[in-house]
């Protein structure tokens, strides 16, 4: 018998555990107000800031945004700038405010490329909240799905473990994610229906919701009519509906 995986996710009776955020559309927000690209960036961090507060009001726990793909690079130069920039204006000007409300902060994704000052400013929040307990937000930032599962890989060769022995539930502690509940449900605005190599392995069987704001747009009402969504489906891991299992 092939080991049973064991997905944390939660039946849809509540609160999803863990929500990641495909925060897209800043560029055709922009572009509709005939301004350039990056202004719609800039409006896409008031939005992340609005969505944070908002979510841990509501009583999510833990939080994760897409900001930056490994794919990304592929941005004219100016625009990967810009958006470097915006993540260390975010978490220079918000850290002490979300160390005040006890959120514990991680960039998920490679370091590779990280210019040395935005390595010490990810040491820095990430050591600074790192013991906080109230929310998790989780920045996804020169993040790929794929990479994520060969730096994991590599992490647990090099902990010596021995891969034929191996289950899912002891290789999930080497991905950037260790410690955290899987995604139960994944939201991407802008219309756009792919995952773009997010969260692969965490979002194996979240529950997806696609909505056609975009991100700079995306508020309040937009979460909560993502979470009654998530609580609409059925959600079966496998197996059979709760009405059918003798
Ligand atoms: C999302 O907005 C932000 C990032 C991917 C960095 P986009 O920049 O992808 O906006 P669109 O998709 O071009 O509208
Ligand atoms: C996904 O958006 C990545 C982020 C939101 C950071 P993209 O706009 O880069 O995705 P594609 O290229 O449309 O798949
Ligand atoms: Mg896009």
């Amino acid at each position: 018998m092939s080991r049973k995986p064991t997905y944390s996710g939660l039946p849809t009776t509540g609160m999803p555990a863990h929500i990641a955020i495909i925060m897209d559309g800043n560029g055709r927000w922009a572009r509709a107000r005939h301004r350039p690209r990056v202004f719609g960036h800039s409006q896409g961090v008031k939005t992340v800031r609005r969505v944070v507060e908002d979510a841990s009001e509501i009583g999510v726990k833990c939080l994760t945004l897409y900001s930056f793909s490994t794919e990304n690079w592929t941005r004219p130069k100016a625009e990967i700038r810009a958006l470097f920039n915006l993540l260390r204006e975010y978490v220079e000007s918000d850290l002490d405010t979300l160390h005040g409300r006890n959120v514990r902060v991680r960039i998920l994704g490679s370091r590779s490329g990280l210019t040395p000052d935005l390595l010490q400013l990810i040491h820095r929040v990430e050591e600074t909240t790192k013991d906080n307990t109230a929310f998790d937000l989780n920045i996804a930032f020169n993040y790929g799905g794929r990479d994520e599962l060969l730096r994991a890989a590599a992490r647990a060769t090099a902990a010596g473990c021995d891969w034929a022995a191996m289950s899912e539930d002891d290789f999930a502690p080497f991905l950037d994610t260790a410690g955290l509940p899987d995604v139960d449900l994944v939201i991407r605005t802008s219309g756009e229906k792919r995952i773009s190599n997010f969260l692969l392995w965490q979002a194996a069987y979240a529950e997806f919701v696609f909505t056609d704001v975009l991100w700079p747009d995306f508020d309040l009402s937009d979460l909560k009519s993502a979470i009654s969504e998530f609580n609409s489906r059925s959600r079966r891991f496998g197996n059979l509906e709760p009405s059918e299992v003798a």
